[in-house]
């Protein structure tokens, strides 16, 4: 995390992964974000809306009140506050004093996700969005499945640290990714885009294993695969990447078969915990419901073997807090840039 320390502060000026479109309903969903009490739902038109989910008048969480229309009632003492934020009706007076009101917050919806901004509301721009599309994510012609949410007990650098040196693989996750033995062996190689930083590692002639095999049938040979780890800054991580058949004869170039991703958004929901939300996509064979239930079956798998690993870490913190050193070695390719960026962008770290 480059350099350790207890004191946390949230990047604002981004968007977040809130929630997915589909848990965004007319039932009210509370979900605490960089340390705010939010609430999410839908108007009966569609749009996604998201509030302050804590009356201001005596503070009762409004996840437990109701939506009457497009708004959210209070289900203490019955105030309403319709979906910009503002309090439309208090039982028992005509007016409403302008004090009274929730934060709004502004969403967009894509991706297949709800969006939020939790910095100053003037600067949110959509313009800000990763590219979405570009990794598949509610793009044509790929598939998508969104796994389903998990809360770490551990600090969201943790995961980006993890994250961006992928060769833990080949120890933690040795036996749940077919082909993960050989990528601590691979240096990384780091790619600046104009829009991400990503720690590459290609594997050369890999022999085919059974998830190869089961993503592509028709092929028999040995395999070039990219072992990709793309920050796209500390909401948005892709893993994975092009998987291509691989030339047999020097001079001969390989030939691409297809790209498989793993999405990872981060999302802190307090200064020790991290909303962490999985998505895979791939460009080919879309319709393929084996790809998609094995695709659940490994997140299902890798996903609890990470969350133990950074849950292990945050429990070590308390304990040696500022007087910890890192040590960086050659995998850390990554991670220290990712970090500095952070650190170098101050509209990051602006509440508002
Ligand atoms: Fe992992």
């Amino acid at each position: 995390m480059y350099p350790l320390g207890l004191a946390q502060r949230y990047p604002y000026g981004q968007w977040w992964l809130g929630a997915h479109a589909s848990e965004v309903n007319r039932t009210i969903l509370p979900r605490t974000i960089l340390g705010q009490a939010v609430v999410f739902f839908r108007t009966e038109s569609g749009s996604a809306v998201a509030l302050a989910g804590t009356c201001p008048h005596r503070h009762f969480p409004l996840a437990k009140g109701c939506l009457v229309g497009d708004s959210i009632r209070c289900g203490y003492h019955g105030l309403t506050f319709d979906a910009s934020g503002r309090c439309v009706h208090i039982p028992s007076q005509d007016k409403v004093p302008p004090a009274f009101a929730v934060r709004h917050y502004p969403v967009v919806e894509r991706g297949g996700s709800v969006w939020i901004w939790m910095g100053s509301s003037d600067a949110a721009d959509p313009a800000l969005l990763p590219p979405l599309e570009e990794i598949g994510l509610g793009a044509a012609g790929w598939a998508m499945e969104q796994h389903p949410l998990v809360t770490i007990k551990g600090r969201y650098e943790l995961l980006i640290d993890n994250l961006l040196d992928l060769s833990h693989i080949s120890f933690i996750h040795e036996t749940t990714i077919p082909g993960g033995g050989a990528v601590a062996a691979i240096p990384p190689e780091v790619i600046d885009t104009a829009t991400s930083l990503n720690v590459r590692r290609q594997a050369k002639g890999m022999p085919g294993n059974p998830l190869l095999k089961l993503l592509f049938p028709d092929y028999d040979g040995r395999f070039d695969q990219n072992f990709d780890a793309e920050y796209y800054g500390p909401h948005l991580i892709r893993t994975g990447g092009a998987i291509a058949a691989h030339a047999a004869t020097p001079g001969e170039s390989s030939r691409p078969l297809g790209i498989t991703n793993f999405i990872h958004a981060i999302t802190p929901e307090t200064p020790t915990t991290t909303h962490y939300f999985v998505v895979t996509t791939r460009n080919f064979r879309i319709d393929d419901e084996r790809i998609a239930r094995m695709n659940f079956g490994m997140g299902a798998k890798i996903q609890p073997q990470d969350t133990d690993v950074l849950e292990s870490i945050e429990a070590t913190i308390d304990q040696v807090g500022d007087a910890r050193r890192e040590l960086v070695c050659g995998a850390d390719a990554g991670a220290p840039r990712a970090s500095a960026a952070r650190r170098a962008d101050p509209r990051r770290t602006r509440a508002s």
